[in-house]
């Protein structure tokens, strides 16, 4: 995701925040900018692409002694591609700032804003704040018009703001984005990530929502955005070093990844559904209610994770939509000579929007006159290019080469599909809208619980790491997990994994089943196949596997036939699948670490596979 580091202290400043900045690259970015004061006003300096390209532009000015606050940003595109224009920090009358977030109202606050006569510049839905700040200004001073101005701010945020009136001064101020504020001697940094400045001090202190940090180089003070009033806090010492802080404190890229998932849910869900609200915003599709109704069949193709999300979306929109889906594998859509009529909407699913086989795909079907629409992580990525609409899933850059936060956030984007849809093709009454879309906005909670207890999954690893084989097993949607599950573990561990539909067990891998190799079932409590898979599991158990459960209940009969068990919070039973994901992203994780793989960068892998 973005990164913001501020500086205020004896240092050069410009290095500083230059320095941070290349701290943060780890996170992903597209472009990058810096904002100081100079002789009284305020100077941005931004550029697309590298940090190395914003060094350039600054050129000798970064070198020569600078010690004035400056503020730093590495931008990862969510409103408008990757431009100059668009790159932080953006600047309104004397008010310049830097934005980590989303903000949901911006359409609101920007038809406001230029009622009020001010211009924009870029295709941001930061550049509002700025304004917004800016408006406050006329009356209030700098603390009280940030304070005002974020009162009228919905969705997420971490700012950092400079004055030009207060030329040593910054202001932080977060709700739902990290901000973090570092402590040195004589010296400060406000960052959304304690890696931009840990070689600089290890004291930090991290902003809660509502809290907002005026940093001098005298010192700080911290208040609650909502009354003004003082908070008491102090700074904490970070048990960590460099390489850790770039992981949030975790160990590896993936686990950090895993942890992300509630954020990255609330921000895929942010502005496209909202408490309350009666339908889906059909805009974030780029496809008009009319052409929705009319759609007759849709095909889904994909590679990897993204294609095992492309099969619990077929459940999801047949079964809400009644719409009839079909799933393909990039690689062999393109060479099978598909038949693609007029009525149809292809989706394109892609975390990165570069791999090679979805791209030609992609293309094949343009080609062929249907609607396309791509489903991707990325802004400006090539299938973004090429399809008619897109669907951005905001996971934020993934590092760890094993798809998990996006994973999650392309189901999120493809129930949102068949809720949309579901609603144009009159198959979803009000009530049962609000039920799904109440499911959905309690998904980031539910994933943090199952979070909150990693160690049982930890458990289990410690117990069937040494083993060579395991099966998945699943039914209905919870399928296409089990797929994703035995993917995870054979990408992270190297150990033989297979994922099957229950019901196919005993049509050959019962073959295969004796105690050396487990075989985890996903079956959540109210199935209406609980007793088929029961007997399955029965099935297992008599040739004495060992049997591994996630499901989303307590329950004595099923307690009663597992070796292990970790349930999940329950849900409806798209979300619940969906849930089911994170216990099985750890279980690989664990392994992985026990059997001393390279979880991260697992061998022969990559993360974007741009050839055929
Ligand atoms: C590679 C990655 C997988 C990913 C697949 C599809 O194989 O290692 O994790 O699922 O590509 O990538 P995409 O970016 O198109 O989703």
């Amino acid at each position: 995701m973005c990164g913001i580091i501020g500086y205020i202290g004896p240092k050069n400043s410009l290095s500083v925040v230059i320095d941070g900045l290349k701290r943060l690259e780890y996170r992903g970015y597209d472009s990058a900018g810096v904002a100081f004061i100079e002789e009284g006003s305020i100077k941005t300096v931004r550029s697309a692409g590298k940090i190395s390209r914003l060094e350039g532009l600054l050129g000798e000015k970064k070198s020569r002694e600078f010690s004035g606050a400056v503020i730093g940003h590495t931008r990862w595109a969510t409103h408008g591609g990757p431009s100059e224009k668009n790159a932080h920090p953006h600047k309104s009358g004397r008010i310049v700032l830097v934005h980590n977030g989303i903000i949901e109202n911006y359409q609101s606050l920007k038809k406001k804003l230029k009622a009020d006569g001010f211009e924009f510049t870029s295709e941001t839905d930061t550049e509002v704040i700025c304004h917004l700040i800016s408006l406050h200004s006329r009356n209030l001073p700098f603390e009280e018009a940030v304070r005002a101005a974020v009162g009228e701010l919905k969705g997420a945020y971490a700012l950092a703001i400079m004055h030009e009136s207060e030329p040593g001064k910054i202001i932080g101020v977060k709700k739902d984005s990290p901000l973090v504020l570092g402590v040195g001697e004589g010296e400060f940094f406000i960052s959304s990530d304690a890696s931009a400045f840990i070689a600089h001090t290890n004291r930090a202190l991290f902003l809660e929502d509502g809290e907002m940090a005026v940093v001098t180089p005298e010192g700080f003070k911290i208040i609650h955005t909502g009354n003004g009033e003082p908070a008491a806090k102090n700074p904490c010492i970070l048990p960590f070093g460099q390489g850790m802080a770039e992981k949030g404190g975790h160990k590896h890229f993936m686990l950090k990844e895993i942890h992300e998932q509630p954020r990255a849910v609330a921000d895929t869900i942010r502005g496209r559904l909202g408490r309350g609200a009666e339908d889906v915003n059909l805009e974030e599709f780029g496809l008009p209610v009319e052409e929705l109704k009319g759609i007759q069949k849709v095909i889904i193709i994909a590679c990897g994770t993204s294609w095992h999300a492309g099969l619990a979306g077929k459940y999801m929109i047949e079964q809400m939509a009644r719409i009839p889906v079909e799933v393909d594998i990039a690689s062999e859509f393109r060479y099978r000579d598909p038949i693609l009529k007029g009525n149809e909407l292809f989706i394109a699913i892609t975390q990165s929007g570069e791999t090679a086989d979805t791209l030609a795909a992609l293309k094949l079907a343009r080609k062929s006159g249907v609607k396309t629409l791509a489903i991707t992580n990325v802004i400006g990525s090539a299938a973004a290019r090429e399809a008619d609409s897109v669907f951005f899933t905001r996971g934020g850059p993934e590092i760890g080469v094993a798809s998990t936060k996006t994973f999650m956030t392309q189901m999120v984007g493809l129930y949102l599909l068949a809720m949309a849809a579901a609603r144009a093709k009159g198959n979803m009454p009000p009530e049962q809208f609000k039920g799904m879309a109440q499911d959905l906005l309690e998904l980031p909670a539910k994933i943090e619980t199952i979070l909150s207890r990693k160690p049982e999954m930890e458990k289990i690893a410690q117990r069937h790491f040494k083993k060579e084989h395991f099966l998945f097993l699943g039914r209905g949607i919870d399928y296409p997990v089990a797929l994703e599950g035995a993917l995870k573990l054979k990408e992270i561990s190297y150990i033989h994994a297979e994922g099957y539909p229950a019901g196919e067990m005993k049509h050959g891998p019962i073959a295969l089943i004796d105690e050396d190799m487990p075989a985890l079932f996903l079956l959540p409590s109210q199935s209406a196949l609980k007793d088929k898979i029961l007997s399955n599991m029965e099935e297992v158990r008599s040739r004495n596997a060992q049997i591994l459960l996630i499901t989303d209940g307590e329950d004595k009969e099923l307690e009663a036939v597992s070796n292990g068990i970790f349930i999940v919070p329950a849900s409806n039973r798209f979300l619940g699948a969906a849930l089911m994901a994170v216990p099985l992203q750890l279980l690989a994780y664990y392994i992985g670490i026990l059997r001393g793989c390279d979880v991260d960068q697992p061998r022969n892998l990559a993360k974007s596979v741009t050839v055929e």
